[in-house]
């Protein structure tokens, strides 16, 4: 029988299906490869930041803290999706500390007391007449291209990847209906290498986002 995975084509290249391997585990553990891997691979992709069902209803938004960044994304009164940056554009604060229900379609900085819709356009600047009006028009929090399909919502924090299903390719097939257990991964996956491993052995669930380098601390916190 032909084996495959150990074949080459006459130009050196391996042929697929690859034979099982281990990555080294430098790769998980050096700080330089996960700022490459931050700048060519995760900020230059699209990402299920959740799963539909956290936003059924118009107004629910979940905030996505990853990537160093934190997004919220929002189920308008249309049903569509918006996602933007969670970042006031008065001094820069933190404008949504979590998930929840918008009631009354406002979100209102903490600070100051700028407002913002849905979509999060600036609505309302207390003691306006102190700023520039030039500087208050069309003043939004940064939108982040987002994307629903097959029960999740996909975020990339690029503007020049492809549009979702063309990014896929291939791997753009209806997926298998998703446990509650994936689900809560997608949404709230394991912060550390070791823990995304044992999840991993439980049931061969495989993180979807980077994991953050293994510091110091975390090995005086095993070891402690
Ligand atoms: S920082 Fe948000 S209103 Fe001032």
């Amino acid at each position: 029988m032909t084996n495959m995975a150990s074949k080459a084509t006459s130009a050196g290249e391996p042929q697929y299906p690859l034979p099982p391997r281990t990555i080294d585990a430098r790769f998980y553990l050096d700080e330089e490869q996960y700022k490459r891997e931050m700048e060519h691979v995760f900020l230059k992709s699209w990402f299920p930041a959740c799963s539909s069902k956290e936003l059924a209803k118009p107004r629910d938004f979940v905030v996505w803290d990853r990537l160093q960044q934190s997004i919220v994304i929002v189920r308008l009164d249309d049903g569509s999706i918006g996602a933007w940056h969670n970042v006031c554009q008065h001094r820069g604060a933190r404008l949504v500390e979590k998930s929840g229900h918008c009631r009354y379609g406002k979100f209102k900085c903490p600070w100051h007391g700028f407002a913002y819709d849905l979509e999060g356009k600036c609505t309302t600047v207390p003691l306006r007449e102190s700023f520039d009006e030039k500087e208050l028009a069309g003043l939004r929090t940064p939108p982040v291209r987002a994307f629903e399909w097959n029960g999740l919502i996909w975020v990339t924090l690029s503007d020049a990847t492809p549009p979702l299903k063309e990014f896929l390719g291939v791997l753009c097939l209806p997926l298998p209906v998703l446990s509650e257990h994936h689900l809560q991964l997608l949404s709230d996956p394991p912060a550390d290498v070791e823990r995304m491993a044992d999840l991993a052995d439980q049931d061969r669930t495989v993180r979807l986002g980077p994991c953050r380098p293994r510091s110091r601390r975390d090995d005086r916190r095993r070891m402690g």
